[in-house]
Order: C-alpha cells, then structure tokens, then sequence
C-alpha cells in the first residue's frame, strides 16, 4: 500500500528536498510550512511529475493550537502518517544577552516544542499499526555548546538526546526512529539565522556545502537502514566525534572562537 510522509518545513530546503525524495520513493505527501503558495506549486509539480498525491496544510508550527488543528484535520481526512519528518527549524546568529526574544521563542517553539508535539501525536498509532518511521532534522550543531548561537545549539542538542531516547523506547515496536545531523547545507538557512556575520566564514560560499538534496537523500537511506544518529558527511563525523574526547572548557572556548573571531 502506498505510504504518506508528512513533512514539516517542506516549502524550501532540506524539507523540500526531502518531499521530492518521498515522492521519488511514491509516498503521498503531506506537505507543512506557512508558505501556502510554495507548497501548492510544490504539490502541483511533484503530482504531476511521480504520479503521487500531496496535501499542503499551512500552519505556523509555532502555535501549538495550530498543531492540534493540523493532527484533527489529518484525522478528519482519514490520513495515515506512515513516516514523520520533523524538519522545520531555524537559527539566529548573535550574543544570547542582546537578542531578539521574540526571535528565540519562536526557534524554542518550533525547534523543540512543535517536533515533540507531532512526535507524541503520530506515535502512539504508529505503534498500534507495528509500522512508523520519525526522522527528526538536527544538527552538528547538536554536538556541542554554541556561544553566538546558543539556544540554536541548545535546541538541536534537545532534538539529539530527545530522539535516541524515543528510539530506545520503540525498539520492537515496528517503529523506527533516525535523528538526522547535517552540517552547513545550502538552504535558506544561512541567511535567515544571519550566518554571513560569522567572521571565519566570511569568505566561505554556500555552494561549497552539500545540496539539500544530497543531505536529504542520505536522510531518507539512514531512515531505511534503522541508522538511529545519522551524521552527514565524512568531515561532520569526525567533527561531531571529537568532541567527545576533550575537556569540555576547550570545547566551548574553541567553538567561541570560530562563531566570534
Ligand atoms: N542548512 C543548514 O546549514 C542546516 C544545517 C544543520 C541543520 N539544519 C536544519 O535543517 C532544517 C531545515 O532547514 P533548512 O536548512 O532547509 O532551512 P530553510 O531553507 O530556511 O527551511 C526552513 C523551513 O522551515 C519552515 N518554517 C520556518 N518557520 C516555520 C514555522 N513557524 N512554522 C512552520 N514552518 C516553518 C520554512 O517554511 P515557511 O517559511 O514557509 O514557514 C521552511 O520550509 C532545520 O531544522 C535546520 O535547523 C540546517
């Protein structure tokens, strides 16, 4: 039977790579962001070009009434989510004591709270029915404390340890759970958390990172392959590994160096 992949996030990006993957794979989609209009000619052009269906919602995931309409709606329409790609996310660069409060609710709400939600939504009928898939989007950032960008890291170390515990939970369930870690990607990403601010990467271009596409690809396969951490990228693992073998005072003085100058 054909399965239905709901994507949060899916109007750019690693989401929008991640819906033209599930589609490639004939998935049914349902497809999440606030952009109404890039969803709708995102669903137009995946129909027609693999043969699949699409549902847009456009919801703010940072309202959590919103979430509660979005899963009641699902109901209502008889949808089953069979794979949950929990994606949406954002970033601010900046010092944590000047920054945009407004800005930093918003990224706890829908880099925490809103992936928590949906997850203790769809889950329980995933176990019901002995099948589920739930890739959470986080980060290298994950790995380690980052000043100049701290609630950021603070969020996807939150969306890490969530998700592996959730992982150890469902094992023999039917369910599988895989947090995906990529790092820079080319998105939209850099521009809207400010990351041309960050000094050491001032001379660094996005097409010197991975496509959307690519890290998304990687994604679907760790989710295939029951990968429970899935780090994008040679470099990534071993950035994301050493960390663990060293005092963690150099960790954050070292990351605070690169994200300040
Ligand atoms: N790109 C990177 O370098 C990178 C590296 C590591 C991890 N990540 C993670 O990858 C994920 C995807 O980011 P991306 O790189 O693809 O960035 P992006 O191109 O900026 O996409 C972000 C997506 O999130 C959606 N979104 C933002 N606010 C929302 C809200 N309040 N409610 C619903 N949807 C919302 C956006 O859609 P609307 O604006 O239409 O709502 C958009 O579809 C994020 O979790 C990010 O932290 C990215």
């Amino acid at each position: 039977m054909t399965k239905t992949a709901l994507i949060t996030g899916a109007s750019s990006g690693i989401g929008k790579a991640f819906a033209q993957v599930f589609s490639r794979k004939k998935h049914n989609l349902i497809l999440v962001a606030r952009s109404e209009d890039k969803l709708n000619a995102l669903k137009a052009d995946l129909e027609k070009e693999h043969g699949i269906e699409a549902v847009v919602f456009s919801c703010d995931l940072t309202n959590t009434a919103a979430i509660e309409q979005l899963f009641e709606q699902i109901q209502q329409q008889s949808l089953t989510v069979d794979v949950l790609i929990n994606n949406a996310g954002y970033g601010d660069y900046g010092e944590f004591a000047s920054s945009d409060w407004e800005k930093l609710q918003g990224m706890i709400l829908l880099n925490t709270l809103a992936l928590t939600h949906l997850s203790r939504l769809f889950l329980p009928d995933m176990i019901a029915r002995g099948f589920g898939q739930i890739l959470n989007v986080a980060s290298t950032a994950a790995f380690q404390p980052g000043p100049m960008m701290a609630v950021y890291f603070a969020t996807k170390a939150y969306v890490l340890s969530l998700s592996e515990a959730i992982s150890a939970e469902v094992e023999e369930t039917g369910v599988d759970v895989t947090v995906l870690c990529p790092g820079p990607t080319q998105s939209n990403f850099g521009q809207v958390a400010g990351m041309n601010k960050i000094p050491s990467m001032s001379n660094v271009t996005s097409d010197q990172f991975p496509t959307a596409l690519e890290v998304a690809e990687y994604g679907y396969n760790s989710l295939q392959e029951k990968e429970v951490v899935a780090v994008h990228g040679a470099l990534n693992k071993i950035l994301t590994f050493t960390p663990r073998l060293m005092p963690r005072q150099l960790i954050r003085t070292g990351v605070k160096k690169f994200m300040a100058g």
